[in-house]
């Protein structure tokens, strides 16, 4: 099964699809997290991309298209996959549906996660992670065990740069500007399925696993 995340900033795609592959063992991949991998790694995409990520504005599409070809021709997603964070754009879509088509695979469907702004905006001013080994935090659902460090290592917690409060509102804008019309894309597809993303994380799963199985 081959599968894409849509929804705001925040709205819970990285963490559904993390447990959802645990549990089917389909590829996740998300391109927030490689791109931030590129910037902290200060390859060139890096570079490129950390401007526009600051600002929460999307990086350039034939970026984005470049790494997700490169993924699916390698065949490394073949056993099925979880796109997050790809496609954000009607270009990006229409290259997945390309790329897919040039190695005789199919998206099954998109599954949009829907969630207010005012609740985008609580889950993102809480967000914590570890910038050594990356686990996540939230206010108020996961506290670490000592304020603002790292159970595992120690480590001080930061917040990703693209959470503070102005920048949200923009990646909110984008979002409405941009990606939202790849939901019409998808629903003329007759792929689009909506969950409620506003559900406490288990329930958004289980509403994830009715739709998918
Ligand atoms: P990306 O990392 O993809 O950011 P995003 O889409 O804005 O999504 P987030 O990672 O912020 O949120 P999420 O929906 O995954 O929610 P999460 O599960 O983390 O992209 C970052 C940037 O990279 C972009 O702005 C752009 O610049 C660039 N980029 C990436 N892809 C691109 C592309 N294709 N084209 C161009 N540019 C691209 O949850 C959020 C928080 O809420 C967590 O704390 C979580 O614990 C909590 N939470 C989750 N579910 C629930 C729930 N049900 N109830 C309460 N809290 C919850």
């Amino acid at each position: 099964m081959n599968l894409v995340f849509l929804g705001p900033p925040g709205s819970g795609k990285g963490t559904q699809a993390d447990r959802l592959a645990q549990r089917t063992g389909m590829s996740h991949l998300s391109t927030g997290d490689m791109l931030r991998a590129a910037v902290k790694a200060g390859t060139e995409l890096g570079k490129t991309a950390e401007g526009f990520m600051t600002r929460g504005e999307l990086v350039p599409d034939d970026l984005l298209i470049a790494i997700i070809k490169e993924k699916i021709d390698s065949g490394e997603l073949n056993t099925g996959f979880i796109l997050d964070g790809f496609p954000r754009t009607i270009p990006q879509a229409k290259s997945l549906r390309r790329m897919l088509e040039e190695n005789d695979a199919n998206l099954d469907c998109a599954i949009l996660f829907e969630v207010s702004d005012e609740e985008v905006v609580k889950r993102l001013s809480g967000r914590w992670y570890c910038p050594v080994c990356n686990e996540g935090y939230n206010y108020p659902m996961k506290l670490p065990r000592e304020e603002g460090r790292c159970d595992k290592d120690g480590a001080d917690l930061k917040r990703r740069s693209d959470d503070q409060p102005e920048v949200v509102q923009n990646r909110l804008e984008v979002y409405k500007k941009q990606t939202q019309p790849i939901e019409d894309y998808y629903r003329e597809e007759s792929k689009l399925v909506v969950i409620d993303g506003e559900q406490p994380p288990d329930q958004v799963f289980t509403s994830l696993l009715e739709h998918v199985s």
